[in-house]
């Protein structure tokens, strides 16, 4: 296998969003190990709500299953009432974070430069951050894909100083395409409509560094299910899922996991 085939093993990533509780997580999440123990070919993420970390923690710890926070702050200590800081999830064992999605910025205000400053901690913290990035349905419409999808990516690109930059190679940083109007709305982009915007992605980051660019893994969101998954994880710059509302069904997200193996 060529470093390439390594760093771009599928990758699917559960996204519970505020959903569980510790009776029906443990139901899930035995489920999910269960039906995964012989579908080893791609790596497999769950981001549960931080209350529920610990129970992750315990009950996925001896799986080849990761855990990671939906969110992190870019601080590391002080008084920030109700934040968590990147030192907490490593310290619960997590290794990956979410950053920058649609639900955080729009509906708690943050902004390209919060997920610049969260890249940066987490990078640092040897959290792998998973950032998306998206238009919503009238950039869409008003083909401003490309536009909204560069400034989301350069936000954090050119922050990133060279150090920063080698440490978010050095975690395998993943990028999340999430068009906003498809997440939660059934509505999907077409693999071929995923697989533009992901090449676009890439070349993004060749701008910065064409090594890093051929390594890291961009990951589609946006009503993944079942039986979307196979084609959109054809698509050769699609490296694997986020994945949402289907992620609460251990038989929908199983099957959507084997349609990366
Ligand atoms: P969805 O959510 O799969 O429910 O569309 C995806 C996400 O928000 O990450």
């Amino acid at each position: 296998m060529n470093a390439q085939s390594i760093n771009r093993r599928k990758l699917v990533i559960a996204n519970w969003k505020m959903h569980g509780d510790i009776s029906s997580n443990q139901h899930l999440l035995q489920a999910v190990i269960h039906g995964l123990s012989d579908y080893q070919q791609a790596d497999y993420v769950i981001c549960p709500p931080n209350p529920y970390l610990f129970q992750a923690r315990e009950l996925l710890s001896n799986t080849k299953i990761a855990w990671g926070g939906q969110n992190v702050n870019q601080h590391d200590k002080g008084a920030f009432t109700g934040a968590v800081a990147a030192h907490m999830l490593t310290d619960l064992g997590c290794t990956y974070v979410l950053l920058g999605h649609s639900e955080r910025r729009v509906l708690f205000n943050e902004t390209n430069l919060t997920a610049a400053a969260r890249f940066d901690a987490s990078v640092k913290s040897g959290l792998t951050p998973v950032l998306c990035v998206g238009e919503t349905l009238a950039e869409h419409e008003a083909g401003l894909t490309e536009v909204i999808v560069a400034s989301q990516m350069d936000a954090v690109m050119a922050t990133l100083n060279d150090q920063s930059f080698a440490a978010a190679m050095q975690v395998n940083m993943v990028f999340a395409y999430e068009p906003v109007w498809a997440v939660g709305t059934g509505k999907t982009a077409t693999p071929e409509q995923a697989q533009a915007v992901h090449a676009f992605i890439r070349h993004r980051i060749a701008m910065r560094n064409s090594e890093a660019a051929g390594h890291v893994r961009i990951v589609y969101g946006g009503s993944i299910k079942a039986d979307n998954a196979k084609k959109l994880f054809s698509m050769p710059d699609v490296d694997g899922g986020l994945v949402g509302g289907a992620s609460l069904s251990a038989d929908e997200f199983i099957a959507i996991c084997k349609a990366a193996n």
